[in-house]
């Protein structure tokens, strides 16, 4: 029995459950790949380059342990799968917010791709590796590319597959309890959520949701080959196929900076769970933290935290659990607007001094400076045509080269390019 052990935050549905490693793998399924485009291309999503290049140096950390599957779950409501949200006059249909089950089934990779990552070789070598025998099968790697395969079968309703990857109920939560109810006229948006549907339009939970699969690798996996997980909530949201009305949806801005306070949190987590050596994870964290107190400053009213971040221990990694998350919970509640992006801009890219400090080990700087540069390309991309006009691409562009290789970073260039961005950033932070 092989279990992850996760911070109860996180909230995907399958991970609620005790992961087992039952192998269970449907046997009526077909598998197909052909539909999927390889990378969506809504987006330059820049920061795909950056969570799959350079970090290779150093490693995260272990969350693997033999737990038992208890009880618990049998009262636990069922996953019906994707075929039963697939109906032409549900969510499978040609019209407008109508067609979930088509976006999703043709164009989000969430579909068919994950589970085919794991037919690859390289999977096989990940798996080799670690002696999981086959990757399809076992739950260090299905439970978040095919999470299905990890909940217990008397959970799962027939004719649902596995090889469907992370699918609606991944995300909305299983449906046993929801399906028949979430259509009636007189339900609200709340009613469904106490029926147990995820309440995905809140920024905080929709976060706990995507987290729980894109940041936190156990060390040995990671250690194996797998690629570094890197979650920043706004990029990743901009660049999923939408298949939902966006008319609600919260200023990118607010997403990014909720996100990045749930992606600390899981370090912090993985950190004080950590037993083994983990200096990547450490220099990671650090600079994220970093990253959160500067632009935590946007606002005199947000929470704050004064730590020693430089220094892990298993006590500050749990304050800043603890803090992280309350920061999440109040930014998610927030009302936005332009001119806190600004003076998040502001702050963040005023730092050029820091990158002159002897004191800050290189690996920290190179990872601050990997933060920031995603912060600046998801904030100023917030601010629209306001930075457009500023000509800030190219020295956006020149600052994501500097940290296309963490172990080359240089950190006086990098200070340069940032105090050249800046200087052509401040007339239009100013305006306001
Ligand atoms: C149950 C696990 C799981 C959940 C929950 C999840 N994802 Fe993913 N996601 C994956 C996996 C696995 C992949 C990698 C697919 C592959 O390449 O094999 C992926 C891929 C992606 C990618 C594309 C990455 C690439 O390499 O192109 C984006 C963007 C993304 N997810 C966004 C999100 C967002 C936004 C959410 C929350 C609304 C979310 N994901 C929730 C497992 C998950
Ligand atoms: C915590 C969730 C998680 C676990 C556990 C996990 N993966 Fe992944 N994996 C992902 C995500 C998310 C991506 C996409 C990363 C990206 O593109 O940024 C990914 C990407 C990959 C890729 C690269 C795909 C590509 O096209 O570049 C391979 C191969 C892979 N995973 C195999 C495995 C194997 C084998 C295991 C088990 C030993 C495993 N994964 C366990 C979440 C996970
Ligand atoms: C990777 C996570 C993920 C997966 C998989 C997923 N969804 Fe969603 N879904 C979301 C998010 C995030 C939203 C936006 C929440 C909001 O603002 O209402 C959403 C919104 C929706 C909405 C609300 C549409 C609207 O405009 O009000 C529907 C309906 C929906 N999803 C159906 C589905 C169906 C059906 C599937 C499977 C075929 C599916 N989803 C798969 C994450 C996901």
């Amino acid at each position: 029995m092989l279990a992850i052990s996760i911070n109860p935050n996180q909230t995907t549905a399958h991970r609620a459950y005790p992961v087992s490693s039952g192998g269970r793998r449907d046997q009526h399924c077909i598998f197909f790949q052909s539909v999927l485009p390889k990378k969506a291309k809504t987006d330059p999503a820049r920061w795909l380059r950056l969570a799959v290049v350079g970090a290779a140096l150093l490693r995260s950390s272990v969350l693997c342990t033999g737990a038992q599957q208890d009880g618990s779950e049998l009262t636990a409501p069922k996953f019906l799968g994707a075929p039963s949200c697939s109906s032409s006059s549900c969510h499978g249909g040609a019209g407008a917010n109508k067609d979930q089950y088509l976006v999703w089934s043709k164009y989000d990779y969430h579909h068919a791709r994950p589970y085919a990552t794991l037919e690859t070789a390289r999977a096989e070598h990940i798996a080799e590796a670690l002696k999981l025998g086959d990757p399809t099968r076992s739950a260090a790697c299905t439970a978040c590319h095919a999470p299905l395969q990890t909940v217990p079968n008397d959970l799962l309703s027939q004719g649902l597959k596995i090889s469907d990857g992370v699918s609606c109920e991944s995300c909305h939560g299983p449906a046993e309890r929801w399906l028949r109810g979430h259509t009636r006229h007189d339900w609200s948006h709340a009613d469904r959520v106490r029926a147990g549907m995820r309440d995905l339009r809140s920024v905080y939970v929709r976060a706990n949701t995507c987290v729980a699969c894109h940041q936190t690798l156990g060390s040995d996996i990671r250690q194996a080959g797998h690629p570094e997980l890197f979650f920043e909530l706004d990029g990743q949201t901009v660049s999923q196929p939408k298949h939902w009305r966006t008319a609600n949806d919260k200023p990118g801005a607010q997403i990014w900076l909720v996100g990045q306070a749930v992606a600390l949190r899981e370090m912090s987590w993985q950190l004080s769970q950590e037993k083994a050596s983990y200096e990547d994870l450490a220099a990671r964290w650090s600079a994220l933290i970093w990253l959160l107190q500067l632009a935590g400053k946007a606002d005199g009213h947000w929470p704050a935290i004064e730590l020693n971040a430089n220094a892990p221990t298993a006590e500050r990694a749990m304050e800043a659990h603890r803090w992280s998350d309350r920061f999440a919970k109040a930014i998610a509640e927030i009302s936005w607007s332009d001119g806190l992006t600004r003076k998040c801009v502001a702050g963040l890219a005023k730092t050029q001094g820091a990158f002159g400090d002897p004191k800050i080990p290189r690996p920290i700087q190179a990872r601050r400076a990997e933060r920031l540069v995603l912060a600046l390309d998801r904030l100023t991309t917030g601010l629209g045509a306001a930075m457009s006009s500023a000509k800030l691409g190219p020295l956006l562009d020149r600052l994501f080269e500097d940290v296309q290789s963490l172990p080359d970073f240089d950190p006086p260039q990098f200070a340069k390019h940032l105090q050249e961005f800046h200087a052509s950033a401040s007339g239009i932070l100013e305006t306001r």
